[in-house]
């Protein structure tokens, strides 16, 4: 993220006064340019506090909002919603880097193209059907919450299927509105409080009548994407060296809210976000080219180029083949905005250029049948488990660092026996790991020699993992019979 040089200009911070009577006055940010001209509009229903280059904290009525939100009929320009002026105005500032670096390595060929062979469109098409039958998933209403709660349901059935105990599921409450957000997690194996994220918002809205808001392309169609991919990388078994997490928000159409909290709350608590993805409309292709990376001054140039590159890999020939292009939002325009806000490398690929982009969103127009299709959606599935994948790294499991013959292990009646060759450390901890590279058993140990029970597995190949007490790991394969 870019860093402000100039300071913060405070204005007009007397009139706040006369806005008490005001019910439903609050506090956001938007774009420096636009709030002027709002102002200049408004003067009575609107205050600027105050301002950067790029940004203006402001404080809005609700009639106002609604009337900067319909002025520009589809999307933007957008306001964030803030909890307090002080958190408005903090916002302008300059935000300290959070994330830990990724290496941005592409390393997973083969096993990200058989996972990208599974992606079925199929239920894309379904998923998105099922959201927009709610009719409504604006943030006040009931059937907004219901979609998040179904939502947390066909995770966890998927889990439930798959027998995996390092995986899970988690509502997420908010403070500013009554619609909660739902959080999938894949445990790290290896690094496990290194965390990559990729996320959408669930609710949905449109201009008029809040109870027709069926909201297929926004954004039905990025928790659809999201949703196969993790069906995926769930039914390929996928160990993640570093944490994932997949997020389906709250109440992003009115200011982030969801994301917002959910962020400062990661920031806070110093969560390591190596890296942070959003898929808000993935269904209507309107340009000329697949899809658009947003260069926003608030993404991660970085992260954008890590994107590209990997659909230089994986996505310029073959049945997976798709075109990108470059865009831009010009503003906050969705939740990756509430990532970098807190310091951490974000960033949105997107439907279109901007401008071409679905013209009915936020309209009881925007249904599946008016793009019809799933294959745009495919192409961000696919885009989103390259990054998962190659970003959060499978499991490590073969890489000896340590001598081969500091340990001999043989088995016997089911026993797994080892003993180290010299005394210069105790084993401290053995794993047992199956083929698919699950993690089967663990037992600490403490000694120098012993043997591990293993009765309970079937015949086949195993894999032991010794962490011995200076910090040295060996690695052995070996066959139970
Ligand atoms: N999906 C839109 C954002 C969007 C729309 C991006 C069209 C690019 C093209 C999102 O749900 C939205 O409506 N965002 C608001 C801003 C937000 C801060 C309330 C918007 O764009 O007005
Ligand atoms: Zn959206």
């Amino acid at each position: 993220m870019k860093k402000f040089t100039t300071g913060i200009v405070i204005f007009l911070l007397f009139t706040i006064v006369g806005f008490a009577q005001h019910d439903h006055a609050f506090y956001a940010t938007m774009d420096a340019n636009d709030a002027v001209s709002f102002n200049a509009l408004y003067p009575d229903e609107m205050r600027i506090i105050a301002s950067n280059d790029k940004q203006a904290a402001v404080l809005l009525t609700e009639e106002v909002a609604h009337k900067i939100h319909d002025n520009v009929k589809t999307h933007g320009p957008g306001y964030i919603f803030r909890a307090s002026e002080e958190k408005a105005i903090q916002a302008l500032e300059a935000v300290q880097r959070r994330s830990v670096q990724l290496e941005y390595t592409i390393t997973e060929d083969v096993f990200v193209n058989e996972c990208l062979n599974l992606v079925n469109p199929q239920n894309i098409e379904d998923d998105i059907l099922d959201l927009q039958s709610y009719g409504t998933r604006y943030h006040t209403k009931s059937q907004a919450a219901a979609a998040v709660y179904d939502q947390q349901a066909k995770w966890d059935a998927m889990i439930a299927a798959s027998g995996r105990t390092d995986v899970s599921t988690r509502i997420y409450n908010h403070v500013n509105t009554p619609m909660p957000s739902v959080i999938i997690t894949f445990d790290g194996a290896n690094t496990p409080d290194e965390f990559v994220i990729i996320g959408g918002h669930i609710d949905s809205t449109t201009f008029g009548d809040k109870n027709n808001a069926p909201g297929a392309d926004d954004n039905a169609s990025g928790i659809a994407s999201l949703n196969e991919m993790v069906r995926v990388i769930l039914e390929k078994d996928f160990v993640p060296n570093r944490s994932i997490e997949v997020m389906a928000y709250a109440a992003e159409e009115i200011g982030l809210v969801g994301s917002a909290e959910i962020a400062e709350a990661y920031a806070n608590n110093g969560v390591n976000v190596a890296a942070y993805v959003q898929f808000d409309m993935t269904g209507y292709n309107g340009s000329s080219s697949d899809i658009y990376l947003t260069t926003d001054w608030y993404n991660s140039s970085e992260l954008n180029d890590y994107l590209a590159a990997l659909m230089d890999h994986y996505n310029s020939t073959g049945t997976h083949s798709f075109t990108y292009g470059y865009t831009e939002c010009g503003y906050g325009c969705s939740d990756h905005a509430s990532w970098a806000d807190n310091g951490y490398d974000a960033t949105f690929p997107f439907e279109a250029r901007m401008g071409e982009d679905n013209p009915n969103i936020h309209t009881p127009g925007d249904v599946y049948t008016f793009f019809n299709t799933p294959e745009h959606s495919v192409k961000f599935t696919k885009l989103g488990l390259q990054f998962l994948i190659e970003a959060a790294k499978p499991q490590i499991l073969s890489v000896d660092d340590f001598s081969e013959n500091a340990i001999r292990i043989f088995v016997k009646d089911k026993a797994l026996n080892f003993r180290l060759n010299n005394t210069i450390s105790n084993v401290a901890n053995v794993s047992i790991y199956n083929i698919a590279g699950q993690n089967i058993l663990s037992e600490k140990v403490n000694t120098t020699n012993g043997a591990l029970q293993l009765q309970q597995f079937a015949q086949g190949f195993y894999i032991a993992k010794f962490n011995l007490e200076n910090g040295h790991t060996i690695t052995k394969k070996f066959i139970l019979n």
